[in-house]
């Protein structure tokens, strides 16, 4: 790193410095970044309460011998980010704060960076940040200058070729600079058979992730970690009837790769939010429209996927559903109530109890911050 680069990162920061600060993996010069601006901005540091970001690397390392999954929760707001914060200090929870193209457009990168900054400071806990569905290079590098310590490139919907040829190119940047990259094969259009697919047998170039696909696609993209269609999708309407996940083809996949070389290699599954029954009934009785059939994948499956080697799990529309239960609550009981802490103070409480209820019960990080 060159002493006019140095002397850059150590001018005040404005928007289009780098926004936050890793601290492993081939640039190591960060690290002593990180110590010189904590030294001049943050006297804090000395009483030690001032944590830099985790490398999302690190995370996946230690989840994967853990055999836990790490929590992948969507940030959008300052409420949202308080509540899964204080919920993975409290239960010395590692965590990865997420953030869309969508939620940068919501609250503005700076706000978002000077937010994180803030958790980051006021809490002990190993946090990673990651873009949630890159969908396209320049997003990508933006946020990787930024300093992200993970990026998702999401090209699922291009023919294996493109989407090869795209992670590739974000691969290449990313690694160049210290950030690791979440690619996806397959399509997040919930539970259904592959056209084609008969006797059990994986058809390929379907809506599911075939094993041998993902196998010669993380070999020739790159990627670090691999988001796999087996049946799961967003939103609050995934399945109908007894659906689940497909967890054998989930297997299949790991052992692909491994069988592949690629060892234990992390996974992500997206769209894994259980939609719980008791916040769409209080949803619907203070006044929303949710329909009948809301369902997520049961809790159930996301501790098998866990246990085969799910190292990622996001979660969104829990925390979108938790916050709504509660504002619609308040609002509905206190009609004359105009106070937005009174309502935005009970949406993060909600938010907070499904967090610690995640981290401790289905994804089993709680506890493993410290390891
Ligand atoms: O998978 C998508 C996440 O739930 C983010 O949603 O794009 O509406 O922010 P968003
Ligand atoms: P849910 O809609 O199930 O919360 O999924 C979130 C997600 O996958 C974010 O990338
Ligand atoms: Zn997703």
């Amino acid at each position: 790193m060159s002493w006019i680069r140095v002397f850059q990162l150590l001018q005040p920061q404005s928007a289009a410095s780098p926004v936050f600060y890793r601290t492993s993996g081939q640039n190591a010069g960060n690290f002593f970044i990180f110590l010189f601006r904590l030294l001049s901005y943050y006297p804090p540091f000395l009483t030690g309460r001032i944590m830099p970001l985790t490398h999302t690397k690190d995370l996946f390392a230690k989840a994967l011998k853990g055999k836990y999954a790490l929590g992948a929760f969507n940030v959008n707001n300052m409420e949202l980010l308080q509540a899964i914060v204080e919920a993975c200090e409290e239960e010395k929870a590692p965590v990865m704060l997420q953030i869309s193209s969508g939620a940068r457009k919501y609250a503005n990168p700076v706000y978002l960076k000077k937010l994180i900054e803030a958790a980051v400071s006021l809490s002990t806990i190993p946090i990673a940040v990651h873009l949630d569905h890159g969908d396209s290079f320049d997003l990508c590098k933006e946020c990787i200058d930024e300093g992200f310590t993970s990026v998702m490139i999401d090209a699922s919907h291009e023919s294996f070729e493109k989407n090869v040829e795209i992670c590739r190119q974000v691969v290449d940047y990313a690694h160049k600079h210290n950030c690791v990259v979440e690619g996806e094969l397959g399509m997040l259009v919930g539970a259904q058979h592959d056209d084609g697919e008969e006797g059990g047998g994986y058809s390929k170039g379907g809506v599911y992730t075939h094993p041998d696909e993902a196998v010669a696609f993380v070999k020739a993209s790159g990627v670090d970690s691999l988001a796999v269609a087996i049946g799961n999708s967003h939103g609050a309407y995934k399945f109908k009837g007894e659906q689940h996940l497909d967890l054998e083809r989930l297997k299949a996949i790991k052992k692909a790769l491994s069988d592949g070389g690629f060892g234990d290699y992390p996974l992500v599954l997206h769209g894994a939010s259980s939609v719980p029954k008791d916040l769409a009934v209080e949803i619907n009785k203070y006044g929303g429209k949710l329909g009948e059939d809301t369902a997520g994948v049961p809790e159930a499956d996301i501790e098998i996927a866990r246990r085969v080697g799910c190292t990622k799990v996001n979660i969104d529309t829990d925390l979108r559903l938790a916050m709504t239960a509660a504002i619609r609550k308040v609002l509905v009981e206190n009609p004359k109530e105009f106070d937005p802490r009174k309502y935005l103070a009970p949406a993060r409480a909600k938010v907070k109890e499904l967090v610690r209820h995640k981290v401790r019960n289905v994804l089993c990080c709680a506890g493993h911050a410290f390891d």
